[in-house]
């Protein structure tokens, strides 16, 4: 949840580690801080808000020093505060930490009984105060780290460094991602790749349970605690595909929202492929064998993954007669579910690769001997590694913390699996048209999405009539009832304000009692014509009770929806199956354009973080 990195080398600490929470943001910003292991004296500077105020705060100090850590902080244990923000200390001692140590309550009990004495709340101070304690009792800095670890029960990683620069940086990888990255000066660490400068040009990511000694002169030991030894690994070259920045872009959401088009291409131009004259849909052998074998697909994420998920669910079930179960993972994980290893295949979904929950299902099904798959955008993520066969989202990075463009990939994947595994007949019987025809038209929605981008006025136009109300109601049927919950989920993430998606069929179970004058209720139309009519009734009842109609739908529908509606956008036209790909589009742009409006960080909603990675 929380962002670190380290740096040992020759060249001063200080600008990288600035540099790299700045990238690292987008993991928590509610407070930040760094260390700097100066020559005599160690230097830590933090401050509560973002890390722009960090390199404020920073600028009065000219710190030299080649080693050094840093963090960006998502507050779990104790409010956003400096004495909370990381660094903490014990002694010569200096550590920042992401994830939770779960025995915290108990490990402080002991060691404020033998006198330690705690300046934080946080849980990160027990570990730093546990190894100053080792040291103490005589067993010599790095191996104090080690002896100490048994102690801590959770998922986390950490970076330790001791006052004396001679002394290796220490990295311990319990859970959440760490990654080493080399140059030609030093050594990074780092929650993520993309706090690693341009100079990086190999990299590694850790293992859990790897404890890694760094030294400043390049050198670097990898210990594996589960073997009790050395473990060799093999640093792979860095690409620089889809390095990052916003551009000529505000925010780095609207980059994103904007970057779709040419992102389902590609995605497209490589999943869509001619073979011996026919088009098909094509992922890695494991990924079609793992498909091909299901007899029932269990679904999983959460956030945003999740409505993918339901969608995927829809057109799974749908196009390939296949059965699937969708779950929201904090609950899949509890809810003992029955795991068919003979039928089952747990797809999950989740752009980072690294949310608990989400690695928690995951993890269950393995242990249940339950073939998994994992769809996620970051390769070399802890859910690529560990399932049985990965489908990349290829997005690119995403830095706004709403996701969009992962959002998108993952619904197109979602639908490409289940074109891959309908059977011919049942294609033409259901859709009318043949496995070349649909794909066909698959290939020409990047085109449509780019159509739909250029209805940006009529967006903002909605947005803004969004600015002073309190609620606002999604809803869709069919493949639009994902997309409702999307877009409210969007909304309330950036905009703060109270949004809910429903099934229009759902209506008048309870939500047409939120229905007064004025307030706004966001229909979805695709062109399906056996669910328009039933939306169009249920717009009317909103109607009826004063609701401010804005409808998002199909070109080839709008006499039905626009004249009942207060204000509506037609979108280009296509298949039902592909509208939820064009509809995502305005329903992100929505919340963008209406949390601009209010003035709110777009990129850095208050209280969320865009990784996970705690339960
Ligand atoms: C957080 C992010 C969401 C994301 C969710 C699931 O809540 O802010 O954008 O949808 O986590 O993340 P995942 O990486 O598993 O897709």
């Amino acid at each position: 949840m929380c962002g670190i990195i380290g740096y040992a080398g020759s060249s001063p600490a200080l600008p990288y580690l600035l540099k790299g929470l700045e990238q690292l943001e987008y993991r928590g910003y509610d407070s930040a801080g760094i260390a700097v292991m100066e020559k005599g004296e160690p230097r830590v500077v933090k401050s509560v808000g973002s890390t722009a105020r960090l390199r404020e705060k920073v600028s009065g100090h000219s710190l030299s020093g080649g080693l050094g850590i840093g963090h960006t902080r998502w507050a779990t244990h104790g409010v956003p505060s400096e004495a909370n923000a990381h660094p903490q200390s014990s002694g010569p001692l200096y550590i920042v930490h992401n994830g939770i140590i779960e025995n915290e309550r108990i490990l402080r009990s002991e060691l404020e009984a033998g006198g330690e004495v705690f300046l934080s709340e946080t849980d990160t101070e027990t570990i730093v105060h546990l190894v100053n304690r080792a040291m103490r009792q005589g067993i010599a800095f790095p191996e104090a780290v080690r002896s100490i670890l048994p102690l801590l029960e959770g998922s986390y990683s950490f970076l330790m460094a001791h006052a004396d620069p001679s002394e290796p940086l220490v990295a311990v990888h319990r859970g959440a991602p760490l990654l080493l990255g080399t140059c030609s000066h030093g050594v990074f660490v780092a929650s993520d790749m993309t706090a690693f400068p341009g100079d990086v040009h190999s990299t590694l990511p850790l293992e859990v349970d790897d404890m890694v000694m760094i030294r400043s002169d390049g050198r670097f030991e990898i210990l594996s605690l589960t073997q009790g030894k050395e473990r060799v690994a093999t640093l792979v070259s860095r690409s620089h595909h889809g390095v990052h920045g916003k551009g000529e872009y505000p925010h780095y959401m609207f980059k994103e929202i904007c970057e779709q088009p040419e992102m389902l291409d590609r995605l497209l131009a490589k999943r869509i492929r001619r073979e011996d004259g026919r088009l098909s849909v094509r992922f890695s052998s494991e990924a079609e064998r793992a498909l091909s074998s299901a007899r029932r697909i269990r679904i999983v994420g959460c956030g945003t993954s999740f409505h993918a998920g339901i969608l995927g669910k829809y057109r799974i079930e749908a196009l390939s007669g296949v059965p699937v179960e969708v779950d929201v993972a904090s609950e899949f994980r509890y809810r003992e579910p029955i795991l068919d290893p003979d039928a089952d295949l747990l797809v999950v979904l989740t752009q980072s690769g690294e949310t608990a929950d989400t690695l928690a299902a995951l993890r269950m099904a393995r242990e249940a001997g339950v073939p998994t798959l994992a769809l996620v955008n970051v390769e070399g993520s802890t859910a690529d590694r560990e399932a049985d066969a990965t489908i990349l989202l290829e997005a690119g990075p995403e830095f706004g913390v709403a996701a969009t463009k992962t959002f998108l990939s993952q619904i197109a994947l979602l639908t490409l699996v289940a074109l891959f595994l309908a059977p011919d007949d049942r294609l033409r019987e259901k859709e009318g048209r043949s496995r070349e025809e649909i794909l066909s038209d698959f290939l020409k929605l990047p085109m449509l999405l780019d159509k739909t981008l250029s209805l940006s006025t009529g967006v903002t136009a909605i947005a803004r009539s969004f600015i002073e109300v309190s609620t606002v109601l999604f809803m869709g049927r069919g493949g639009d009832f994902p997309l409702a919950l999307e877009g409210a989920l969007k909304l309330k993430e950036i905009s703060y304000i109270h949004a809910e998606g429903y099934a229009g069929g759902e209506l008048k179970h309870g939500p047409l009692a939120l229905v007064e004058k004025g307030v706004p209720v966001v229909s979805l139309l695709s062109p399906d014509e056996r669910l328009v009519p039933k939306m169009v009734s249920n717009m009317k009842e909103t109607l009826s009770r004063g609701a401010f109609l804005v409808s998002i739908g199909s070109e080839r529908f709008q006499e039905e929806f626009s004249p009942v509606s207060s204000m509506s956008l037609s979108l280009p036209d296509c298949l039902p199956m592909f509208f939820p790909l064009v509809s995502a589009v305005p329903l992100q742009l929505l919340a963008y354009h209406t949390a601009c409006f209010k003035g709110f960080d777009v990129d850095r909603p208050r209280n969320l973080a865009k990784s996970v990675t705690v339960e």
